[in-house]
């Protein structure tokens, strides 16, 4: 799913990324962990083309990225950060549609599939809601339904249990590797705490500019 190769990135100068190297098969279910300022958030940009490497080749799905427009590269993944980003004005549902909306995708069917995994999640009772009546782990359950919407290979989280307690991390943790088996998908989950880390995990440490398993 994802086959990095040697890349390298710097800012101002400073090497970043120094040759990193990474392999992410197929529905697979992967950590990235890795000090503050290590890369890992840059390692992300660099597969969602929102920044740029300097060096190396990346392939998403056996496509060199640089060969796919930016919306076909995304439309092969799905996204989901620390602070959510839903929009206010919406409610949970609308949040949702979005992601298909963008593809065109038929409003039936959209929202078909948005309620089977906003219920999924437990969310059921909460789809008119707008997101500043939820909690944190509720509006992470409403991100992560959205990044799943069209079905992506890849979903890629940046610290997406950063802002909760231990607990609903816990639980956002536990959902999304759920979601790895049922939806059929690979996922790559960064984060710095060590005890989220589902048992048994394929676990990769970014340190040095580099990336170890
Ligand atoms: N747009 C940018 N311009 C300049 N420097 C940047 C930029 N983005 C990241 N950096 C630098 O690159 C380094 C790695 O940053 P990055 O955000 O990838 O770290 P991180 O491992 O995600 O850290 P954290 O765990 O705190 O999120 C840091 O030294 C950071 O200051
Ligand atoms: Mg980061």
């Amino acid at each position: 799913m994802i086959q990095m190769h040697d890349v390298t990135k710097s800012f101002d100068g400073v090497p970043v990324l120094n040759g990193v190297n990474y392999t992410l098969s197929h529905g697979e279910f992967a950590f990235l962990r890795g000090r503050s300022g290590s890369g890992k958030s840059t390692f992300l940009k660099l597969l969602y083309r929102e920044s740029e490497r300097e060096h190396g080749t990346i392939l998403i799905d056996g496509t060199a990225i640089d060969a796919l427009q930016k919306f076909e590269l995304r439309r092969k993944m799905g996204i989901i950060f620390q602070s959510y980003e839903l929009i206010s004005q919406h409610t949970v549902l609308e949040n949702v549609l979005i992601a298909g909306k963008a593809l065109g995708r038929p409003l039936e069917e959209i929202e078909a599939e948005a309620m089977r995994l906003l219920t999924r999640v437990g969310l059921a009772d909460k789809v008119h809601q707008f997101p500043n009546k939820l909690s944190g782990g509720q509006q992470q359950r409403v991100a992560i339904v959205r990044a799943l919407l069209n079905k992506p290979k890849l979903l890629l989280a940046d610290e997406p249990t950063g802002n909760l307690d231990r607990e609903t991390a816990q639980d956002i943790m536990t959902l999304l590797y759920e979601l790895h088996r049922e939806e059929q998908m690979a996922m790559l989950i960064v984060t710095h705490s060590e005890e989220l880390l589902t048992s048994g995990a394929r676990v990769s440490v970014m340190e040095g500019g580099h990336i170890d398993e």
